[in-house]
């Protein structure tokens, strides 16, 4: 039998360890790197962050599996078992320009199945967290389930990018709708979005490309206080691949859905 309690404690411990490293390591001289593209950043820190946790796992918990951003961990081809998903920085751009901003995230899953979601806000001592069928919680306070708010009083999550001229969705799609939403906000670090709209102070956010890393704590801790998140398309997400995401509060998620994207050319 899989003792969660233990492991909930243990990654709570591990994050909190990590981010702890994270602080000390802002003290000394960052080597930054870039990866797919000029904006891609990552640093040493993302490096020994991510194998921190892979050293630790494999010796206290050798038949979990682990799918890092930083391709440290294992090959995963299917979500059979135990897997850790994580991501050591998320907003390695923050955390090169802004020395905040950023957070760890982790996601556990058995068998495909959330079961412990946490996502770090390293410099603000923030540590959402949640455990299946255990509510989510921000440090020592519950967060509440989520309420249903109206699209006009929707505070939503998106990056200016996808309203102007990209790849991956006709600007006038979205446009209309932040136009019609009481705010839009961008931190730059999906986690991080994806625990505010758990905790409530984001109403939904939208994307059109994340990682399984990006997203796998946030979706936990969703799950948590009743959020929902699917792909744009309004499909489940897949943990194992890069997905588009729209999450959020339940009938603001079905609104963005409906009168939006499934018009999406
Ligand atoms: C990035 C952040 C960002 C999102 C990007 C991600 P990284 O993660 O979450 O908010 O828009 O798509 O790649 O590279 O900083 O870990
Ligand atoms: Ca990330
Ligand atoms: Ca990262």
């Amino acid at each position: 039998m899989t003792n969660w309690p233990e492991i909930y404690q243990y990654a709570q411990q591990a994050i909190k360890e990590a981010g702890q490293r994270v602080r000390n390591a802002l003290n000394n001289e960052l080597k930054i790197e870039t990866k797919s593209n000029p904006n891609d950043l990552v640093t040493n820190i993302d490096k020994e962050t991510e194998l921190f946790f892979i050293e630790k796992i494999r010796k206290d918990f050798s038949t979990h599996s682990i799918l890092g951003e930083e391709g440290q961990g294992d090959e995963l081809q299917s979500l059979e078992g135990i897997v850790w998903i994580i991501d050591p920085i998320d907003g390695t751009v923050n955390f090169v320009h802004q020395n905040r901003n950023f957070a760890i995230s982790i996601g556990i899953l058995e068998n495909g199945k959330g079961k412990i979601g946490l996502v770090y806000d390293v410099i603000s001592d923030e540590l959402y967290h949640a455990a299946s069928g255990q509510g989510a919680y921000m440090n020592d306070t519950p967060l509440d389930p989520l309420k249903p708010v109206s699209v006009e009083e929707t505070i939503l999550g998106i990056n200016a990018t996808w309203i102007t001229e990209n790849r991956r969705i006709d600007p006038e799609v979205l446009a209309p709708l932040v136009k019609r939403v009481r705010g839009t906000r961008s931190y730059g670090s999906a986690a991080l979005e994806l625990a505010y709209v758990a905790a409530g102070r984001m109403d939904a956010y939208v994307t059109m490309r994340l990682s399984p890393w990006d997203f796998a704590g946030g979706c936990i801790l969703l799950d948590e206080v009743g959020g929902i998140y699917t792909t744009v398309d309004g499909e489940a997400l897949n943990f194992l691949s890069t997905n588009s995401v729209l999450a959020g509060n339940p009938a603001v998620h079905r609104t963005i859905l409906e009168e939006y994207l499934a018009e999406k050319k």
